[in-house]
């Protein structure tokens, strides 16, 4: 049972860059945080962290791809305040062009798409009794415009942004806000991994921060930075034969 006045926020993929700049964020008293991740000794320096910022802190060590027990913790739940579905993964094509192998792309689809819809299910039904709460999904501005060398990424957070519009006007009149969270590159071992330019890095903590701050707006969209952002945007809004031809002219072709 909630205890009156406490906020309660999840943070799946609390381990590392976004996830844990976003717990130590909402890191105070009055809030129960609910971190997320498989790496134990992470998970415990973030906890540890958080708690040292007068939080209250419960950690859960279970893999995104086993959907029943991800689906039992959450149910057991109950009525959370703030969900935000963090966890994710990239892999990328080879740099002869092949595609990324079969087995690395069903594990980007489960964690990256089919992870966050499952969460969704099993969080909305005390959302709904409640007639109050908040899930933000963590797609990408690859999700505007596919990039030539990370296809499956790109097709998952694009399945990500539509999914999540799709909820916000399923769940508005209902009093539960949606939001679709579009990063550029952050710095994070899923970015360094990444091939191609990686221009206007940002530190997680300051990803973080735009974050919170859209949230606290309930921004249907949270897309950052600003120039990325805006070119992006414009890449979903051209023709598609003329946006393939600028991603090549800067860097960005296979
Ligand atoms: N960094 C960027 O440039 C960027 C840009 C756009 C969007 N994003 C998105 O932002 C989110 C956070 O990424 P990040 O940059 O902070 O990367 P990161 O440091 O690699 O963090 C990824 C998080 O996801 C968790 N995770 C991955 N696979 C998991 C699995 N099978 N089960 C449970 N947890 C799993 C990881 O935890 P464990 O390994 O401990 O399980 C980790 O906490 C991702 O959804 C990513 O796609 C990142």
């Amino acid at each position: 049972m909630a205890e009156p006045g406490r906020r309660r926020i999840l943070i799946t993929g609390a381990t590392s860059a976004i996830g844990s700049a976003l717990a130590e964020l909402y890191a105070r008293p009055g809030v129960t945080l609910y971190l997320h991740g498989r790496n134990q000794a992470m998970l415990a320096d973030v906890a540890a962290r958080c708690r040292a910022l007068s939080a209250e802190v419960v950690t859960q060590g279970l893999d995104v791809r086993e959907f029943a027990a991800l689906s039992t913790w959450l149910t057991s739940l109950g009525a959370l305040d703030l969900a935000i579905l963090n966890a994710g993964m990239n892999i990328h094509v080879s740099s002869s062009g092949a595609l990324e192998p079969w087995d690395d792309v069903d594990a980007l689809l489960d964690v990256n798409l089919k992870s966050a819809i499952a969460a969704v299910h099993a969080l909305l039904p005390a959302m709904r009794a409640r007639r109050a709460g908040q899930i933000a999904l963590l797609s990408s501005l690859a999700g505007y415009f596919g990039l030539p060398v990370t296809p499956t990424y790109s097709a998952s957070k694009a399945g990500l942004k539509a999914y999540g519009e799709a909820l916000r006007g399923l769940l508005a009149a209902e009093g539960i806000k949606v939001n679709v969270i579009m990063p550029g590159y952050v710095k994070s071992a899923m970015c360094d991994a990444m091939p191609g330019p990686k221009p206007f890095l940002w530190a997680p903590e300051r990803a973080a921060r735009a974050i919170v701050r859209g949230l606290d707006r309930n921004q249907a969209r949270i897309s950052f930075p600003f120039p990325l952002n805006f070119g992006t945007w414009w890449l979903a809004v051209l023709p598609a034969a003329l946006s393939t031809r600028i991603l090549r002219w800067l860097g960005y072709g296979a």
